[in-house]
């Protein structure tokens, strides 16, 4: 991953489940002054939207006639972008129930759904650098494959899925994320899986801070200092 230093650099963290891919983001675009963009959380919001409603993911028709109507933007909370629908953000507690974590996998494998947000993640390049930021750090699933193949930087957090059950019941969180990351890597539209030439860590027996230690040392690489 080595390359001239840049301006403005585009960093990209795939990873199933509660491998260390939000708490790493988030530290990032604090350290280096990058936008922090969480793709799972947009996929969360449409979810919700359709939850709301009534619409199945089942109902493929319905769901690509509603897809028109979400109406999306994107709001800057701090350092991180969040996504309008129809000028509503999704408050947290909705976009992290129950509900949505049983459903948001079945509506991401739809490529319509994958199609409607694959412009606007790319456009969040844009949106960060018209509010300066130094570049973007993007968290999700098919970042470094297929929103960003050219990134200048791609890694892919993974660890090991009794650790991962533990992370996220430890953050109070009922989600069955062996049947999330079974879905995400079987679905035939943009699959989770390491692309190839990624940066792949397992983060089981890593903190957060070493983790985002050796993240940190490859951007300082590629980024032009201040
Ligand atoms: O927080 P956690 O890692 O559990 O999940 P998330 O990043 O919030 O993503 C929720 C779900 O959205 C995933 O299980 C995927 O089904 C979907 N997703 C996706 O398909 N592609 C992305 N780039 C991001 C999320």
């Amino acid at each position: 991953m080595s390359g001239p230093t840049k301006d403005f650099v585009i960093v990209a963290i795939d990873g199933g489940a509660a491998s260390g891919k939000s708490t790493s983001a988030r530290a990032l675009s604090e350290r280096f002054h990058l936008l922090h963009v969480d793709t799972g959380s947009f996929y969360r919001g449409i979810t919700a939207e359709f939850l709301r409603r009534g619409v199945a993911a089942t109902d493929t028709d319905t769901v690509r006639g509603s897809l028109a109507s979400l109406a999306l933007a994107t709001r800057l909370e701090g350092r991180s972008a969040r996504m309008e629908i129809g000028g509503r953000v999704v408050p947290d507690a909705e976009i992290r129930s129950r509900e949505v974590n049983d459903r948001v996998s079945h509506f991401a494998a739809l490529p319509d759904v994958r199609n409607a947000l694959l412009a606007y993640q790319r456009g969040q390049a844009g949106v960060a650098r018209r509010h300066g930021f130094k570049g973007v750090v993007m968290e999700g699933r098919d970042i470094g494959s297929v929103i960003f193949p050219d990134a200048d930087l791609r890694f892919f957090l993974q660890a090991d899925p009794v650790e991962r059950a533990r992370r996220r019941a430890s953050e109070g969180q009922q989600d069955s994320i062996v049947e999330r990351d079974r879905l995400d890597s079987s679905r035939k539209t943009a699959p989770l899986a390491c692309p190839p030439g990624a940066v792949s860590i397992d983060t089981t027996h890593l903190t957060p801070v070493e983790v985002v230690a050796q993240l940190a040392e490859a951007i300082a690489a590629r980024l032009s200092p201040a």
